[in-house]
């Protein structure tokens, strides 16, 4: 139930500070260690490369996770839209282990990926919402998402449960290899946790970044590099999915090799600067945009930010900012779509689960 929320969609964002400390709690064992069945964890040293499959945010959800895995645990990884697997497979590795990522469990895109790769005798692990869904059911393995029902069309905390979920994967598989994580992660994650409270506190400012930008234009384009990127590429799709604004996210080193031709006076550029080490590359970026007419709006974090940012986020672990720069993207698309009149839950043209090929 939405209870006294307008919509589901804000409900669910607004649960993910919740969602964060309840993941810790269920993967922790009794002396408060990060624990993943060993079963799972055989799987993943026994292979050599890891496939992660997956649709629309779940996609950009292992674009990250993909991050984590060769960060942490060693482990290569490639990451594949489950529509184009099939008829566009990778030449694999001698021994793969599949991770199909998918808060219903029921794309049927993916699903026949796994029946596809079962057939070739390879094994399977499913990172899903949904205990019993079709996906969990037919994989070998499966990790939950423990984020609650998601009702919305547009996934927000199944986005966040997947990449905590992954991190803790990537976390215990690498200490199961020996491979030293120079950070707590159950510490991080609360850190997450309590930042994305701070944001959830800040929704004014999202509805007036929203109205600013967002309430007249025709298109929106988002800029990062690095992890960045992969959230810009999340929170295009957030805003093209409930507002029906043109939204594209780009690589910051792209844009001259095409997309700048598309900046015109006034268009909207969301950048992203959670990176130390891109920051001032991206901030380079910004620049070039602005010479050619375009809106800049410049999200940063703690320590990297400028007088010239629109908002700053709190500081977290540099590879766990995904965890929370995505929070405005989530609630920039909700305002703009609601100045717009857009059905925030049910957009148009749009299922929950797409059960169809
Ligand atoms: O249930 P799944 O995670 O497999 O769904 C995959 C996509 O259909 C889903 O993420 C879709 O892109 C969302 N509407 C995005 O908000």
């Amino acid at each position: 139930e939405k209870g006294t929320y307008p919509h589901y969609m804000l409900k669910e964002i607004d649960e993910q500070p919740a969602v964060m400390r309840k993941i810790i709690q269920n993967y922790q064992n009794d002396s408060g260690e990060l624990q993943i069945d060993q079963d799972i964890l055989s799987a993943m040293n026994d292979s050599d490369r890891i496939y992660i499959i997956a649709a629309g945010t779940s996609y950009h959800a292992g674009l990250v996770g993909k991050q984590f895995l060769e960060r942490m645990a060693q482990i290569p990884v490639e990451v594949h839209i489950s529509s184009e697997f099939g008829y566009n497979m990778p030449l694999l590795s001698k021994k793969p282990l599949f991770i199909f990522i998918s808060q219903s469990g029921e794309t049927a895109d993916s699903r026949q990926v796994l029946v596809q790769i079962k057939e070739m005798g390879h094994k399977s692990l499913t990172i899903t919402n949904v205990q019993g869904s079709t996906l969990s059911r037919e994989a070998d393995y499966t990790l939950l998402l423990h984020a609650g029902p998601e009702i919305a069309v547009a996934s927000t905390k199944a986005y966040t449960a997947q990449l905590a979920v992954l991190a803790i994967l990537a976390e215990v598989t690498a200490k199961s290899r020996d491979i030293e994580v120079p950070f707590s992660l159950v510490q991080e994650l609360g850190i997450v946790a309590n930042a994305m409270e701070v944001l959830r506190d800040s929704k004014e400012e999202f509805e007036a970044i929203a109205r600013e930008y967002l309430s007249v234009t025709r298109n929106c384009f988002f800029i990062g590099r690095g992890i960045d990127f992969y959230v810009g590429l999340e929170g295009a799709l957030k805003l093209k999915e409930i507002s029906y604004i043109q939204a594209e996210g780009f690589a910051g080193g792209e844009l001259k090799h095409g997309t700048i031709a598309l900046i015109e006076e006034g268009t909207p550029v969301i950048a992203l600067a959670t990176q130390k080490f891109v920051n001032l590359s991206i901030r380079g970026n910004v620049k070039e945009v602005v010479a050619r007419g375009a809106n800049p709006c410049i999200i940063s974090m703690d320590g990297l930010n400028t007088d010239e940012d629109r908002f700053v986020i709190p500081e977290v672990h540099e590879l766990l900012t995904p965890l929370i720069s995505v929070v405005p993207m989530q609630l920039i698309s909700y305002y703009a779509a609601l100045h717009r009149d857009c059905d925030v839950d049910k957009p148009r043209n749009l299922a929950k689960s797409v059960t169809v090929e």
